[in-house]
C-alpha cells in the first residue's frame, strides 16, 4: 500500500476559487433557502450512563471532555456533515493514494458513517472506528468494529500499527493536535498514510457581507469559548506544518471552500452551501450550549437567542459567508 517514492516533498492543490460568484438571479426571492425547513467495545453501563443537560444528551466516558451532544439530533447533523464533506471532495471518502489497506482506524468516528462507507469500499480491510460515544449502529459490515476510547490518551497501537489512519471534523474536539498527529506517526506502518480532513472554523466573506452579522457573532462567541476552554477550532490551517514537523513525507494539502447557504452561482458550490446551511441549522444550539453555559456562564435562553440570530443571518442570501476546508495527508517514510 505504498507510493513508490518516499522522497521528501510537499504538494499543495488550491481548489478554492479566487472569487466565488454570487447567484443574483433570486436575490429578492425568499423561497429557495427556506426549504431547509455490534459493538466489540467493552460497553459497560457507565459508558451508557449519559449526562443530560439543558435538554441535550452528552457522552459519559471521560465525562465533560467533549462539549457537543451525542443525541439523535446531533447524530443527524453529523450524517448531514458527512454528505457535505463527500460533496466537497466530489464523493471521495479520502484523497491519500492508499493501495489495498489491511488495517485502518477512523479517529473520533461519530456515527461511524465514514468508517462504514470505507469498510464497504474495502472489504479486505479491517476497519476500526473509535469514539468517546457508543453511538454507532449495530448493523454494520463485518469488517468494521467500533471502540469506545479517548484518542487524546496514550495509544497502544505501536506493536499493531495501521496502514491508514483517518480523522475528520475534529475541530472543537481535540486540544492537542500536535500530540495526536505524533501518536498517528508512531502507530502507522512505514509507508502507510495518515489523512486529516478539517476546517478553519471561522467563516469569512470575500465581499465583507459577513461582517456585523449574527452569524459572525455566533462564531466569535462560540468558537471563542471553545478556544478559551483549550480546544482547537482552526485545525485545518495548522495541519500541513504539524504533519511536516512530525516527520511525514509526501505531504499533500488540498484546500476547498465551503459556502454557507445557497448564494453561490456555481451549482456545485450552491449544493455544498445548501448542505452547510442544513447541518448548521441542526447544530447551532447543540454546538454552543455546553461551551457557553459551562465555560462562559451564559444561560440556555441567551444561547437560544444567539443561535436564532445566526440561523436568520445564515438564511440571508445577501450574506456570502464561507469556510475553508483542508485535506492533508502524508506518508511515514519506508525506512
Ligand atoms: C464533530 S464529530 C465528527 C465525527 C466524524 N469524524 C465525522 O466526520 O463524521 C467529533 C467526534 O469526535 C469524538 N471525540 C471528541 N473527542 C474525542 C476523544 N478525545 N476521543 C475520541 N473521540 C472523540 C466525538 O465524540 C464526536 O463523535
Amino acid at each position: 500500500m505504498t507510493e513508490p517514492s518516499t522522497q521528501e516533498q510537499t504538494t499543495t492543490t488550491n481548489n478554492a476559487p479566487a472569487n466565488v460568484a454570487v447567484d443574483t438571479s433570486f436575490e429578492n426571492d425568499s423561497s429557495y433557502g427556506d426549504e431547509l425547513s455490534s459493538y466489540t467495545a467493552s460497553l459497560t453501563s457507565s459508558v451508557l450512563d449519559y449526562r443530560h443537560e439543558n435538554g441535550r444528551r452528552y457522552h459519559k466516558f471521560r465525562d465533560g471532555s467533549y462539549l457537543l451532544p451525542n443525541d439523535e439530533s446531533e447524530n443527524d447533523r453529523l450524517d448531514m456533515a458527512h454528505e457535505m464533506c463527500l460533496l466537497i471532495l466530489h464523493r471521495k471518502l479520502y484523497l491519500a493514494p492508499i493501495k489495498n489497506p489491511q488495517r485502518v482506524i477512523d479517529l473520533g468516528t461519530g456515527t461511524g458513517i465514514w468508517a462504514i462507507d470505507f469498510a464497504d469500499l474495502h472489504p479486505q480491510a479491517e476497519v476500526i472506528g473509535c469514539d468517546l460515544s457508543p453511538i454507532q449502529p449495530s448493523l454494520v459490515p463485518p469488517n468494521v468494529k467500533f471502540l469506545v476510547d479517548d484518542i487524546e490518551s496514550e495509544w497502544a497501537y505501536e506493536n499493531n500499527p495501521f496502514d491508514f489512519i483517518h480523522a475528520r471534523n475534529l475541530l472543537c474536539s481535540i486540544k492537542d493536535f500536535e500530540k495526536l498527529i505524533k501518536q498517528c506517526y508512531r502507530s502507522i506502518k512505514p509507508g502507510g498514510w495518515v489523512e486529516f480532513q478539517d476546517w478553519d472554523g471561522y467563516p469569512y466573506s470575500q465581499d465583507g457581507s459577513h461582517n456585523d452579522t449574527g452569524l459572525k457573532q455566533y462564531f466569535d462567541e462560540v468558537h471563542g469559548a471553545f478556544q478559551k476552554a483549550g480546544y482547537e477550532v482552526r485545525p485545518g490551517v495548522k495541519l500541513e506544518s504539524l504533519f511536516k514537523d512530525t516527520g511525514f513525507v509526501n505531504v499533500h494539502v488540498e484546500k476547498f471552500v465551503a459556502p454557507h447557504g445557497v448564494w453561490p452561482k456555481d451549482p456545485h458550490l450552491k449544493e455544498v452551501g445548501t448542505w452547510m446551511q442544513a447541518q448548521a441549522e441542526a447544530g447551532y444550539e447543540g454546538i454552543a450550549l455546553a461551551a457557553l453555559t459551562r465555560y462562559q456562564k451564559w444561560t440556555k435562553e441567551e444561547v437560544m437567542i444567539l443561535a436564532s440570530k445566526a440561523r436568520a443571518d445564515g438564511r440571508n442570501r445577501k450574506i456570502h459567508a464561507m469556510y475553508d476546508f483542508y485535506v492533508v495527508y502524508g506518508q511515514r517514510p519506508e525506512n
